[in-house]
């Protein structure tokens, strides 16, 4: 359909000289039959409902994933948008066989206690060289909920020591906290935002407002949420509907906030509400947030999670919004294999000693990776050059939606790869998803009727060029 445009050089070639040229299927269905059958034995000791297909991760290769048929299919999903520079990519396998990997794997600190010689040089050179604008510390934590759950509780200790002044634990606040009740125990509540995921833990999972499915019979803080925009697309014919919908937003939030019955000591947000269908809204909105909690004295979280990495053309997704002060903290996982968040004010940091604390309080393995991940992004220029190759594939696929009775709501323009569609519904999404599977294409669903496009940062316009055929073939 598209052609390449001559002349242009092949980064990922660097990283993976035998990436095969398009996908290879060779069973009837995906997964295969081999694929079936491991899961079938994987499933009689762990659930396994949820598998797409078993991998071969020995074989997978770049932008290539492989499974257990020997079928290598293009990933534009990548474990859930957390894989950056491919299967395999040389460059991490090397820092994985450095002493420093070693060193980190085979003698694992519990890092708040005992930290490694070289953690601050680790951090230094990696995750902190990365920082969001404006941001100088890090707390690390494990997973991307965990990111979540560690802000929430530098939230509710700042807000607390602030109204305590420098007066110590009352008796009150010691025994009650004993048995989870006030005042020891907090009242303080996070807000988040309709159709928002923020994670599977106790108190990520009360921010995580996605899906039922993703919350029943968990127990739940009665926090409150407010709504988010529902843009309507495209969004030049809409501008003037999008521009009240957000503005309908920001005033329900205000007045949320301004009748609280408890405090809300930080509110958190995603650039793009991800898993919640890959929801947009426009800086104006966020800088709207931002002026709101400044005003009401409530932090502000950007859940970067997802969105974090270089994926959207920039390094954080939320410097697409040029907002006047930055964000109280911002949380990272997945593509940077290690988790925590970043914050400046140093009162974001708890006074005593174990509070903000576990046995590992992160992963120095996960930190080296982020390095080199950091460093190869640096090195080769990879955020804008997902910039330039998502404009690519955005108009490639505005031509196919254009076309279709079948897709609607492209979005994601200038946003790099970070793109989504709907499809007209979610059976036609689920039949459009199986059948890339089975012409070679990994994509993932997201919200009611959503795909949404997470591939690698070494994802180049020739794979944008297999990814549009293999998706106009199948429409
Ligand atoms: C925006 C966002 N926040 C938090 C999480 C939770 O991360 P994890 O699954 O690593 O706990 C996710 C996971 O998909 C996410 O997309």
């Amino acid at each position: 359909m598209l052609r390449r445009i001559k002349g242009v050089r092949y980064l990922s070639s660097k990283y993976f000289p035998n990436e095969p040229t398009s996908p290879v299927v060779k069973t009837a269905s995906v997964p295969g039959p081999k694929s079936k059958q491991i899961n079938q034995e994987l499933g009689q000791v762990y659930d396994n409902k949820a598998t797409y297909f078993v991998t071969d991760y020995f074989n997978s290769y770049g932008n290539y994933i492989s499974d257990a048929d020997g079928n290598k299919l293009l990933d534009v999903f990548c474990q859930i948008s957390s894989i950056p520079l491919g299967y395999n990519n040389p460059k991490l396998i090397e820092a994985a066989k450095s002493d420093e990997m070693i060193d980190a794997i085979v003698n694992r600190p519990a890092l708040a206690c005992f930290p490694s010689t070289n953690y601050a040089q680790i951090l230094k050179d990696g995750l902190l060289a990365a920082a969001p604008p404006g941001m100088n510390k890090i707390w690390t934590s494990l997973c991307g909920s965990d990111a979540n759950e560690t802000a929430y509780k530098a939230a509710f200790m700042y807000q607390h020591s602030k109204i305590r002044g420098n007066k110590p634990f009352s008796e009150e606040e010691l025994s009650s906290v004993m048995n989870n009740k006030a005042p020891g125990a907090s009242e303080m509540t996070i807000l988040s935002f309709e159709k928002g995921f923020h994670g599977r833990t106790f108190g990520s999972l009360s921010t995580t407002r996605s899906k039922a499915i993703h919350k029943l019979d968990i127990p739940a803080f009665d926090w409150p949420v407010a709504p988010f925009p529902k843009l309507q697309y495209p969004l030049e014919e809409f501008e003037q509907e999008n521009r009240q919908e957000e503005q309908r937003c920001l005033n329900k939030l205000e007045e949320i906030i301004e009748n609280a019955p408890k405090q809300i000591a930080a509110l958190i947000v995603e650039p793009v509400q991800s898993e919640g269908g890959d929801n947009h809204a426009s800086s104006e909105f966020f800088q709207g947030i931002r002026d709101i909690t400044k005003k009401h004295n409530v932090l502000f979280i950007v859940d970067e999670v997802q969105t974090g990495v270089g994926a959207s053309g920039k390094f954080w997704a939320h410097e697409h919004w040029n907002l006047t002060s930055p964000p109280d903290m911002v949380t990272f996982s997945k593509k940077f294999q290690a988790a925590g968040f970043y914050y400046s004010n140093p009162d974001l940091q708890p006074k005593d000693a174990y509070r903000q604390f576990n046995t590992w309080c992160g992963d120095p393995s996960k930190a080296i990776l982020a390095k080199a991940i950091y460093q190869v992004i640096k090195q080769d220029g990879l955020v804008s050059k997902t910039a330039n190759v998502g404009d690519y594939l955005y108009s490639g696929l505005q031509q196919l939606v254009n076309k279709s009775d079948k897709l609607k709501n492209l979005r994601g323009k200038n946003f790099g790869t970070f793109i989504a569609f709907d499809c007209v519904n979610a059976d036609v999404r689920n039949k459009l998803l199986a059948d890339c599977r089975l012409n070679g294409l990994n994509v993932g669903g997201c919200g009611e009727s959503g795909v949404r496009l997470r591939p690698t940062l070494l994802f180049e316009q020739k794979h944008a060029d297999l990814f549009l055929n293999i998706l106009e073939k199948v429409l």
